[in-house]
């Protein structure tokens, strides 16, 4: 939308479309063996911004999430083709360091898998296996990653308990700042409170939205009414395809079409 103001002077009036994007794929396709669960897939991710992924079940939300850090790579039989472009790079292609782009782009899982070590290890890990020795430094990541995971203050006395005895809530929070630990630019969550009470949900939800501030969030989510209070774009996944993406309140009050209508309103899924 443009207009012109008094002056003549060229305005822009807002465009989500302007925002910068963090992330984003062409022509996406996933096939397990002969069947293709992502049937090319066009999406762009904005920066700073929760974008959820919302549809039915078996509609190829995890299948594309996983691809967007290259976590379908292992699964056997496994294609993924197009391109997924991450600061200029096609970080789909064979030649990228996927252990190093994964510092980049992070990933919390639907269940909460913290290693059996203490609080302060299973943050502290994979900073050490990336050679950082100096003990102040991972104090500090420890602290920082627990305050923005809404954790620290549950857990500052007890840095050296095992993470295993952690509630659900509070290790889906310890894997949270555990995945930041390593400063990524995109966080990626497969259901990450489906396994979750409603209070420990609510936490992890505000600890989503707080962390928009520093990253860009990818969330799959089968919880409506959780797509809806924290994401700002909604991407509707239908059989393999993304049929509708928009600001979230679009989606939810005016889709365009009508199988998100339908989902969105509980008719099917
Ligand atoms: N490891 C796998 N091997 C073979 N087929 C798979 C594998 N993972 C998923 N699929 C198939 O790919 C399609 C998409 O599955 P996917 O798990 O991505 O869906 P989803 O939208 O995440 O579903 P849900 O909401 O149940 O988690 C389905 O047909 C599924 O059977
Ligand atoms: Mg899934």
């Amino acid at each position: 939308m443009e207009k012109y103001d008094f002056n003549d002077r060229y305005v822009v009036t807002f465009d989500p479309q302007n925002e910068p994007v963090a992330l984003h794929t062409e022509d996406l396709e996933v096939w397990y063996g002969a069947n293709q669960a992502i049937k090319g897939v066009d999406l762009q991710f904005k920066k700073n911004q929760v974008t959820a992924l919302i549809g039915a079940s078996g509609s190829g939300k995890s299948t594309y999430l996983r691809s967007l850090n290259r976590m379908n790579d292992g699964i056997a039989g496994t294609k993924v083709t197009g391109k997924i472009i991450y600061k200029d790079v096609d970080i789909n292609a064979p030649a990228v360091d996927v252990y190093e782009m994964r510092k980049h782009i992070g990933m919390v899982f639907q269940r909460p898998n913290p290693f059996s070590k203490s609080i302060y290890e299973n943050i502290t890990f994979a900073l050490k296996r990336h050679g950082i020795k100096d003990k102040h430094l991972l104090d500090e990541t420890v602290e920082t990653t627990l305050k923005q995971a809404a954790l620290w203050d549950q857990v500052k006395d007890n840095l050296h308990k095992s993470a295993l005895a952690l509630s659900g809530g509070q290790q889906q929070r310890l894997c949270i700042a555990r995945a930041i630990a390593m400063k990524p630019d995109i966080l990626l969550l497969d259901e990450p409170a489906s396994a979750l009470d409603p209070i420990s949900t609510g936490t992890v939800e505000e600890t989503l939205v707080q962390l928009k501030e520093h990253y860009t969030i990818i969330i799959v989510t089968h919880n409506m009414q959780q797509a809806a209070r924290i994401s700002d774009y909604t991407a509707f996944f239908y059989s393999g395809n993304v049929i509708e993406y928009d600001q979230t309140a679009n989606i939810f009050t005016q889709p365009q079409k009508r199988a998100t209508n339908d989902y969105v309103s509980g008719h099917f899924g």
